[in-house]
């Protein structure tokens, strides 16, 4: 087995890395383009961006640094209940914005769509309050979603089918901090 620096990362809780997926300048590049991207595509009304806590949080705030219009910032935390080894589709909002979504164009910021059943449920809960328009941005899809209703508009990367961590996505909350994405042995 090649020897890789990250091996040695004191962030990896003696974990090794089996391989980085996407360095840290790829994923800012990626970032600015898809910056750029929504940038154009909003060019009028009020953007309220969601974050959808808490694996958005690293790559919300990247992002909106690179979208160049007038926004505003407000987060969603949802929890599913029932059986929570499995993501159930049974999701409720633990935290909800306080911001007025109707009339606005809505942005909600998402680190991976995976079976797509978190997203479903929120779509359906944050279509119901009127916003203007309302599309998701992902920063990884794994294009396994056959359950996803909603089209991901703005997609970062499509992720091979690897469980990945780093830039804000979890393994039992640790490795959120890493400033890369990779895949663990
Ligand atoms: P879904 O409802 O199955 O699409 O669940 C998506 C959520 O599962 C994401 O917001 C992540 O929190 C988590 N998730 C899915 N795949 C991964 C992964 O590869 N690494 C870390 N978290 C993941
Ligand atoms: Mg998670």
């Amino acid at each position: 087995m090649s020897v890789n620096a990250s091996t040695a990362d004191p962030r990896l809780e003696g974990r090794a890395v089996r391989r980085i997926v996407y360095d840290a300048p790829a994923i800012a590049k990626r970032v600015k383009e898809l910056g750029a991207e929504i940038t154009a595509a909003y060019p009028d009304g009020e953007l309220l961006v969601l974050g959808l806590l808490k694996g958005s949080f690293i790559f919300l705030s990247d992002l909106v640094r690179e979208i160049n219009r007038p926004l505003q910032v407000d987060f969603l935390v949802a929890s599913s209940y029932g059986d929570n080894t499995v993501s159930s589709g049974n999701v409720r909002l633990v935290y909800d914005p306080e911001t007025r979504l109707e009339g606005k164009h809505i942005l909600l910021v998402e680190d991976i769509v995976d079976t797509g059943r978190t997203l479903n449920r929120l779509m359906d809960l944050l279509r119901a309050r009127n916003p203007r328009s309302l599309e998701i941005c992902a920063l990884l899809h794994k294009h396994i979603a056959e359950e996803l209703k909603y089209d991901t508009r703005f997609i970062g990367y499509d992720a091979p089918h690897e469980f990945l961590v780093g830039y804000g996505l979890d393994h039992a909350e640790s490795f959120r901090h890493l400033p890369y994405i990779a895949s663990l042995q």
